[in-house]
């Protein structure tokens, strides 16, 4: 089903509710600077944590359907709840869709000892049950404790991510005491937003505990298949969407990225 006839230097479309999948551009950016990326963020509809399988299987196709509209050739579903809630449809969609949720699981398999393995994303993630189902059976006989962070993605989405804010710091400890308490060894960042308050995260679990960032290894796997696949190439462009206030998002999204990034508004999609 690959595509013989994709133009290598299309963008990689990348999408997400908002400001947490550029966790994942940065990622590419790195890896793969000369790729065009065209970003999606549905800042009209965050967060997609507090919506319902059903809605959410509705999202992911108009997400996807979106960025392939841009031409991309290649996807990267750069948001844990939609990897988590519809991954059927993004294994069928007819383009190299990477999501975060199988990378992310691999590299914390990946991670040595014998302690608690933790995982933390959006309620509708770790309400899917697919998380830890998947990391169960990637890495078997370890204990796992997911958590639900719902207070992560409006803070960071309203610019509350200075380490020392206080309410950031009390909403770290809510959402990871019972992590802490557990003395997991390794903790998935399981919502691609996580990555902007990583420094708070890592600060409260101490230092000792690995991060696994779910969208850096989304990145990782996703430059491999575009190698794989012969997709590779552009110009190094990155062109962005919202479905939000575009002043307000590329305020945010520049500061971010570290370089000017001017979001062009699309009309909020309806379910
Ligand atoms: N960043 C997304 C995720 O990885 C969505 C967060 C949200 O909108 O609740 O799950």
């Amino acid at each position: 089903m690959e595509k013989h006839f994709i133009m290598n230097n299309r963008p990689i479309g990348i999408f997400d509710s908002g400001l947490g999948g550029l966790t994942a551009v940065m990622a590419l950016r790195k890896l793969m600077p000369e790729e065009n990326i065209v970003y999606f963020a549905d800042s009209a509809r965050v967060p997609y944590g507090s919506k319902s399988r059903a809605e959410l299987l509705v999202m992911a196709r108009q997400d996807l359907d979106f960025v392939a509209s841009l031409s991309a050739k290649a996807v990267i579903a750069a948001c844990g709840t939609v990897s988590s809630n519809a991954a059927d449809i993004l294994e069928s969609y007819p383009l190299p869709v990477t999501g975060v949720l199988k990378p992310g699981i691999e590299a914390m398999a990946r991670t040595p000892g014998s302690a608690p393995l933790g995982i933390i994303a959006t309620a509708a993630s770790i309400k899917s049950g697919v998380f830890r189902r998947e990391l169960e059976k990637a890495a078997p006989g370890r204990q796992i404790v997911a958590l639900p962070c719902p207070e992560f993605v409006p803070l960071i989405e309203s610019g509350r991510t200075a380490p020392d804010d206080p309410a950031l710091l009390q909403a770290v400890e809510r959402a990871l005491a019972p992590a802490r308490a557990a003395g997991v060894s390794a903790l998935l960042l399981g919502c691609t937003h996580y990555g902007i308050i990583r420094e708070s995260i890592q600060a409260y679990m101490g230092n000792g505990v690995e991060l696994v960032s779910a969208a850096d290894c989304a990145a990782e796997e996703s430059c491999r298949r575009l190698r794989s696949l012969g997709l590779t190439g552009g110009g190094g462009e990155c062109r962005c969407y919202t479905s939000g206030p575009e002043e307000e998002f590329s305020a945010a999204a520049s500061a971010l990225l570290g370089f000017e990034l001017h979001a062009e508004h699309v009309p909020p999609m309806k379910i």
